[in-house]
């Protein structure tokens, strides 16, 4: 029979952050993140001091993690990590890391899928929220992916639409480095946006053959040939303008992201939509689903703003699905840089 309470360690290490969670069941004991503060300096993500810093915080992440839950490592079932995609030299830490702990407290070792696990995290337990029902649309927008996904099980991920280009966080993070503003720059274009007038520059807007998908390198061009113009004229206009440039830029960018929403719920007439990743902590882009409610009745959902940058939580509930079907990985398993989101 099925033990009642499974506790699970779970380890993110894809990119900067290094996290580890440990869940009971569905619901959160503890998630600790050390962020890397040393990209800011380089203006974004030097894999070789990513998977070093990973080194340093590992195990004292591991162990706060433990602590703060008040959970033995004797006392856990089973061990989560993330598999993929992300940068190699990031997963291999927590890769092998987690494989020595699994194998030192003969416990199942689970492989993640990072994508899957952005979408999941609307299935942590938290009080006062609702979990979608199936199927539902959830638009995946982070620092590497941009798509708007089919769900239709824990572990069924149809792909509508995609970035056939840069992901939606490289061009809040580009358009912020063009305005001079430090790494990451997405949640500082977000700040700056909300003291600017987002009608105040036009920028144009990508077409592409699939109506669904999106493409973002067209607008970092368009963004580079505006500024470089406007400072010929006024060497100031960033200094000068920068509230309303991250207005207009954020504005430009959502309204490309909810045009490709709507037609995903028009064509498949699901009216549960979701966000996840990275870029769903931008304020407007709330915003703008929260409104679809009203405007198109759909029911919409937003995660917790925790759960919504990296973080390994939402590796331990995809680990906690996959620990109820005994779906576990192998001696072998290894670490997958591109892995996809339906692999
Ligand atoms: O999901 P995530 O933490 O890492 C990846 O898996 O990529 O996403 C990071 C991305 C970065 O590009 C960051 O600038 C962006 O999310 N981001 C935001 C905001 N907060 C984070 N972009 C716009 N507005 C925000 N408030
Ligand atoms: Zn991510």
């Amino acid at each position: 029979m099925q033990k009642k309470t499974i506790h699970i360690l779970s380890i993110e290490s894809s990119c900067d952050d290094t996290g580890a969670s440990v869940l009971e069941n569905n619901r959160v004991l503890s998630n600790i993140i050390a962020s890397q503060k040393i990209h800011a300096a380089y203006g974004g993500v030097v894999p070789e001091l990513a998977s070093r810093a990973h080194q340093q915080n590992i195990v004292p992440v591991v162990d706060q993690a433990l602590k703060k839950a008040g959970i033995n490592k004797n006392q856990l079932d089973a061990i989560a990590f993330t598999q993929g995609p992300g940068l190699m030299g990031s997963l291999l830490v927590g890769t092998s890391f987690a494989k020595s702990l699994s194998l030192a407290l003969d416990i199942p070792l689970i492989p993640v899928n990072h994508m899957q696990a952005h979408v999941l995290a609307h299935f942590i337990k938290e009080d006062n929220q609702q979990e979608p029902p199936f199927p539902f649309l959830c638009m995946t927008i982070s620092g590497g992916h941009t798509q708007i996904l089919k769900v239709t099980n824990h572990n069924e991920f149809e792909i509508l639409g995609q970035t056939i280009d840069d992901a939606v966080g490289e061009a809040f993070d580009k358009t912020a480095k063009l305005l001079g503003l430090p790494y990451p720059g997405g949640p500082l274009v977000d700040k700056h946006a909300r003291e600017g007038n987002p009608a105040a520059f036009t920028f144009s807007q990508p077409k592409t053959a699939n109506p669904l998908d999106f493409s973002f390198s067209g607008l970092k061009t368009s963004i580079l040939y505006f500024l470089q113009k406007e400072q010929k004229k006024d060497p100031n206009f960033i200094k000068e303008n920068l509230n309303d440039i991250c207005a207009s830029v954020q504005r430009t960018i959502v309204t490309i992201l909810m045009k490709r929403l709507k037609k995903a719920a028009e064509a498949t007439g699901i009216k549960h939509v979701a966000i996840a990743g990275g870029v769903s902590a931008n304020s407007e882009i709330r915003a703008s689903l929260k409104n679809m409610e009203t405007e198109l009745g759909w029911t919409t959902y937003i995660p917790k703003f925790e759960y919504t940058t990296d973080n390994a939580a939402m590796i331990g509930i995809v680990g906690y699905y996959k620990y109820l079907k005994k779906d576990f990985g192998k001696e072998n398993t290894t670490a997958s840089s591109r892995l996809k989101i339906n692999e």
